[in-house]
């Protein structure tokens, strides 16, 4: 099917979208993860490419093919997502964090295939780096920051928490309690937070959402 044409809103912008989940290796054959499938994360990309911009998707491990016309950029871990992150944010106008970075990561990887032991394991976990932090934190080359807040309840509260925590510009949130909505669903709703102001997107499919979210963005580049 061919997509009618849009606005060239983001003509002559580049943006950075992270996408998809992280891995975090426990030996070399598991890994600690969720179940974020890129798709909203690809809809942006995709959205932000048919308003004209020059997109950088820095990509988790996801089953879904990227859009045309996007340059991809594949990574396993968040360590290896902050290293990306801070090669193309400060070359652009505005970073997207829709990836859903594991928030921790084992302390040491196992050399070789761990063997199974007694009845219980523990594993040791430390905290990964919170890569749109450390993007709204650049002193030189920030990018207008927005970030993404799935959230089971309080969604509103602890989403504006986080923008403000973060130092971001701009966070939408998603209640993820709601059956089907957000984590590896087509569909999606989304409120929209800056610091003075809010905007609901009602329930939609991720890809009309997604140029919503990019159109609410051009307006403030
Ligand atoms: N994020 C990040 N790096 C991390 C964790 C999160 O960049 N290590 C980003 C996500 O990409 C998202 C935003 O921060 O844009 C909010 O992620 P979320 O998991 O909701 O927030 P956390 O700060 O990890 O808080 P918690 O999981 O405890 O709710
Ligand atoms: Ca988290």
């Amino acid at each position: 099917c061919t997509q009618p044409s849009q606005p060239q809103l983001l003509a002559g912008k580049t943006i950075t979208i992270t996408a998809g989940p992280t891995r975090e290796a426990l030996d070399p054959v598991r890994f600690i993860s969720n179940h974020s499938s890129g798709k909203m994360g690809f809809g942006l990309a995709h959205a932000a490419v048919s308003l004209g911009a020059t997109v950088n998707l820095i990509s988790g491990p996801v089953t879904i093919a990227p859009p045309a016309g996007v340059n991809l950029i594949n990574i396993e871990s968040a360590e290896q997502l902050l290293e990306q992150s801070l090669i193309f944010a400060p070359k652009s106008d505005a970073f997207i964090g829709c990836a859903a970075v594991a928030d921790y990561r084992a302390a040491a990887i196992a050399k070789q295939k761990m063997k199974k032991q007694g009845d219980e394991l523990t594993l040791t976990l430390v905290k990964n780096p919170d890569v749109i932090a450390a993007v709204a934190s650049l002193t030189e080359g920030r990018p207008y920051t927005v970030g993404f807040a799935a959230e089971t309840q309080d969604v509103a509260s602890y989403a504006k928490g986080k923008l403000s925590n973060k130092n971001l510009d701009m966070i939408c949130a998603n209640d993820v309690s709601q059956n089907g909505l957000g984590f590896n669903s087509d569909h999606n709703a989304l409120t929209l937070f800056w610091h003075n102001e809010q905007k609901e997107l009602t329930i939609d499919t991720k890809s009309a959402l997604a140029l919503n979210v990019m159109t609410e963005l051009a307006k403030r580049l």
